[in-house]
C-alpha cells in the first residue's frame, strides 16, 4: 500500500489506537504517528518481552477499545516486534468479531516473518501461541529505519529467521550476516508472502515455515521458565540445528549442511548467556508434546531432503527426538 493510501485508511478510521511497548514508544511512537498522518490516537503502551503476550494484556486492549467505545471502523496500529504484532492482531481480530489493524514491525524478525501472513496469538499456560486466530492485517509497513535502534541481540534473532528461508527456499539467504542483511529483507518477505498465498491457513505447504520451530518453540517455552529466557530467533536458531541433525539421520541430508550451520550458530547465539547448566531434555519434551502440528499425540517435524527441499509432517521416533535435543544442547555450548 502506498503512503497516500495508508494516510487515507488512517483518516477513514473512526478512531485510531496504537499498541506498542515501553522500549519502542520513546523512540518511534510520535514519529510513526506523524508519518502515518495520524492526528490523534489512543496509545496503549505495555512492558516489553515475550511474557507480555498474555491474556491480561489482551484484556487491557479489549478494555481500552470498549472504554473508548471503539466501533468496527476503529483501527489498531501495532508498532513493535513479534510480541506486539501477534498480541495486537489477536485482540483486534476478536474485538467485535474483528476490527482492522496495521502492523508496523520495528524488529528484523517482525519484518521478515512475524508481522506478515495473518497469524495472531498469545501464549497460554506456558505454551507458545496456544490461543490465536488467522487474520490478515490491512497492511504491513516495512521501513528499515526502525533497525537503526535495534539491539544487536534482536538483530541476530532476526537473522535466524532469515536463514530459515535459506534452508527451505533460497540458499542465497544462508549468506545473511550482520553486514549484508539489509539486502535480503525484501527477498525474505517475498518468500513469506508467496508461501502464505499458497496455503493461508497452514494446512499443508505453509508448514515448511516452521522449519526449526518445533524444537525452537519448545526450547523457547522452557527458557521462559528460567532466569535466562532466549529470544524467539535464538531458540529457533537452536531448533534449526536440531532439525538439521534429524534431517541428516532421517532424510539423508548432506552432513556438511549441518556442519557449516553449526559454525554460523555460534555467531547467532553470541549474545546469549545460555540455558541453565542443569537443562535437561525432559522438560523440553513436555513442551514438544503440545506443538500445534502434532496429530494423535505424535510430534511431526519439518525436515530437509536437501537445502531448498523441505518436507513436512515427518514423524520421528521419540528416542531420535531426544538424541537431536541432546546434540543441540551439547554442541551449542550453552550448558
Ligand atoms: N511463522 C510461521 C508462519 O507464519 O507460518
Amino acid at each position: 500500500m502506498r503512503l497516500e493510501e495508508l494516510h487515507q485508511k488512517v483518516a477513514e478510521a473512526s478512531q485510531v489506537f496504537v499498541l506498542t511497548d515501553e522500549n519502542v514508544a520513546p523512540l518511534w511512537l510520535s514519529e510513526t504517528l506523524h508519518w502515518l498522518g495520524c492526528k490523534s490516537s489512543v496509545d496503549i503502551v505495555i512492558a516489553p518481552g515475550e511474557q507480555q503476550k498474555n491474556l491480561k494484556n489482551t484484556q487491557k486492549i479489549w478494555r481500552t477499545l470498549t472504554q473508548h467505545q471503539a466501533d468496527r471502523s476503529a483501527l489498531l496500529i501495532n508498532l513493535g516486534g513479534g510480541v506486539i504484532t501477534d498480541l495486537g492482531g489477536f485482540a483486534a481480530s476478536t474485538y467485535k468479531r474483528g476490527i482492522p489493524f496495521i502492523n508496523v514491525p520495528t524488529t528484523l524478525l517482525g519484518m521478515v516473518d512475524a508481522a506478515i501472513g495473518g497469524k495472531t496469538g498469545i501464549d497460554f499456560d506456558g505454551f507458545k501461541n496456544q490461543l490465536g486466530t488467522f487474520a490478515e492485517p490491512l497492511d504491513v509497513v516495512i521501513s528499515p529505519i526502525y533497525l537503526s535502534t535495534l539491539p544487536e541481540r534482536e538483530l541476530l534473532s532476526g537473522l535466524s529467521e532469515m536463514m530459515k528461508y535459506g534452508f527451505t527456499h533460497d540458499p542465497n539467504l544462508l549468506k545473511v550476516n550482520k553486514d549484508n542483511y539489509q539486502d535480503y529483507i525484501l527477498r525474505a518477505g517475498e518468500i513469506k508472502r508467496m508461501v502464505v498465498k499458497n496455503d493461508p491457513f497452514d494446512e499443508g505447504s505453509r508448514k515448511v515455515l516452521n522449519f526449526g520451530h518445533t524444537f525452537g518453540h519448545a526450547i523457547e517455552s522452557y527458557s521462559l521458565t528460567t532466569k535466562q529466557p532466549l529470544l524467539h530467533g535464538e531458540a529457533v536458531a537452536l531448533g534449526m540445528g536440531a532439525a538439521l541433525w534429524l534431517s541428516v539421520k532421517e532424510r539423508g541430508l548432506d552432513v556438511e549442511v549441518l556442519q557449516s550451520y553449526m559454525k554460523q550458530l555460534t555467531v547467532l547465539l553470541s549474545g546469549v548467556d545460555g540455558l541453565p547448566a542443569e537443562t535437561d531434555v525432559k522438560p523440553i519434551l513436555k513442551y514438544l508434546s503440545q506443538d500445534k502440528k502434532n496429530k494423535n499425540g505424535q510430534t511431526r517435524f519439518v525436515l530437509l531432503d536437501r537445502v531448498g527441499s523441505p518436507v513436512w509432517d515427518v514423524e520421528v521416533k521419540l528416542a531420535r527426538i531426544e538424541e537431536a535435543l541432546e546434540y543441540i544442547l551439547d554442541k551449542a555450548s550453552i550448558r
